[in-house]
């Protein structure tokens, strides 16, 4: 059941919203940047891994490990897959601004070790549906932790809990949200058409204008980035006042004038990235056990033969035996008849 459900979801591909992480649109632009960036030997290693009905189009699947936490999006599977539900983020403790992985990702159950987790599962894993679950995982995983409030305070779940309005809307926001999808969403409409597409060309352009970094490895580093944001820009309102979740905020212009480029700078870095990490699976694949299954097989070959053999030689002195049984029987029933007549 567990099974059949991932596939049909394997399958079906993502359909729904999400809420988790950058919306849709943040996470599809990360995996088409790191799909531009793919080595001939990188898209050969991962285009086998793309589900066939999307064409290749890896960003498809860049919001599947949110798609699978929701009823809506996965109506009845989506029980099975909560266990993944902390693999999106890190809680670090309020104003603390310091990352320290034995506190804050305590066994790697957090973004960053989950991305360790799953970049080693494709390199290691060589069953194909390790593997798709690992890249899905991983391309989604390496878009989060460029979000910064997915690096967030404990106390307010990374901005969930703190509610307000935004750009003079009547509706309630959270902070998280605005960090996930709305600003982007404001962002496109005004500049962009809401065509992700031109959308995605401009990112493609700042990525291409990031030089290399040292960080780029470090995943460690990409969480210290966040919290370094977290404490100096995320909490800060439009009067550096700090927001929290017992005051409603009202945010508009001024906090997305200071944040977006926060944001388009975090979406290029986390495409170029997966890019690098996706390129560098190339060399490294995972080693089929073929020479222990060969082995295996052999063995059973033989084992198989060898019954065989006894099987024939059993039925052969089986029906010996038999022959010789019944023409005994034979010469003993008219022996006897011989006597009695
Ligand atoms: C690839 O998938 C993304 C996300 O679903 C979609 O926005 C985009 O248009 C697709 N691209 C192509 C070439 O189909
Ligand atoms: C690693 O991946 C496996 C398989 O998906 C999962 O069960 C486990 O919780 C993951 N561990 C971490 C630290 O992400
Ligand atoms: C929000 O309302 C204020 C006051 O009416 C106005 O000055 C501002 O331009 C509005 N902002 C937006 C983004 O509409
Ligand atoms: C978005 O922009 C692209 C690139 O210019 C264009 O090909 C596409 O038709 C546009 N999409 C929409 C819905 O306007
Ligand atoms: C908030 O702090 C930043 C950085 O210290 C400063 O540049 C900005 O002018 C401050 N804004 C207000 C409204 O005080
Ligand atoms: C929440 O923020 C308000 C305004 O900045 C501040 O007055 C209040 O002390 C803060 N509350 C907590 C629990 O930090
Ligand atoms: C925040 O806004 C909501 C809805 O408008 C309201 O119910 C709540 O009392 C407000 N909280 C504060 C602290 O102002
Ligand atoms: C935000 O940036 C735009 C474009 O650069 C500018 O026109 C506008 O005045 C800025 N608004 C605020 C409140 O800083
Ligand atoms: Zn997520």
């Amino acid at each position: 059941m567990f099974e059949r459900s991932c596939w049909i979801l394997f399958f079906f591909g993502k359909i729904l919203v999400c809420v988790h992480g950058w919306g849709p649109v943040g996470h599809a632009t990360v995996v088409r940047l790191a799909q531009s960036q793919l080595t001939p030997e990188g898209l050969e290693r991962i285009a086998p891994l793309i589900p066939w009905h999307w064409n290749g189009n890896l960003s498809a699947m860049a919001s599947w490990a949110d798609d699978i936490l929701y009823s809506d999006a996965n109506p009845t599977g989506y029980g099975n897959w909560q266990w993944s539900r902390p693999l999106h983020y890190i809680n670090v403790p309020d104003w603390n601004c310091e990352y320290r992985p034995e506190r804050d990702c305590i066994n790697d159950i957090c973004v960053a070790g989950a991305i360790r987790n799953y970049t080693k599962r494709l390199e290691t894993e060589w069953d194909d549906i390790q593997q798709r679950e690992a890249l899905y995982f991983l391309i989604h995983f390496t878009g989060d932790i460029h979000q910064p409030l997915h690096t967030g305070f404990v106390s307010d779940r990374g901005g969930n809990s703190i509610k307000g309005h935004y750009m003079n809307g009547s509706y309630l926001t959270n902070l998280h949200s605005l960090w996930d999808s709305g600003m982007i969403t404001t962002r496109l409409r005004r500049d962009f058409g809401s065509n992700s597409t031109l959308y995605y060309e401009y990112i493609h352009k700042l990525m291409l204008e990031q030089s290399p970094q040292e960080d780029d490895n470090t995943i460690d580093a990409w969480v210290k980035d966040n919290v370094n944001i977290v404490c100096t820009q995320i909490y800060l309102d439009e009067n550096n006042h700090t927001m929290n979740a017992s005051t409603n905020f009202t945010l508009g212009e001024a906090y997305y004038n200071r944040s977006i480029s926060i944001i388009e700078r975090r979406l290029a870095q986390g495409g170029r990235r997966l890019g690098i990490i996706l390129n560098r699976l190339a060399n490294k694949r995972p080693i089929k056990p073929d020479d222990k299954d060969k082995t295996l097989c052999t063995s059973t070959i033989v084992l198989i033969a060898v019954l065989a053999a006894v099987c024939i030689v059993g039925v052969v002195a089986g029906v010996i035996l038999w022959i010789r049984y019944k023409k005994r029987a034979t010469q003993s029933i008219s022996f006897n008849l011989a006597r009695k007549t």
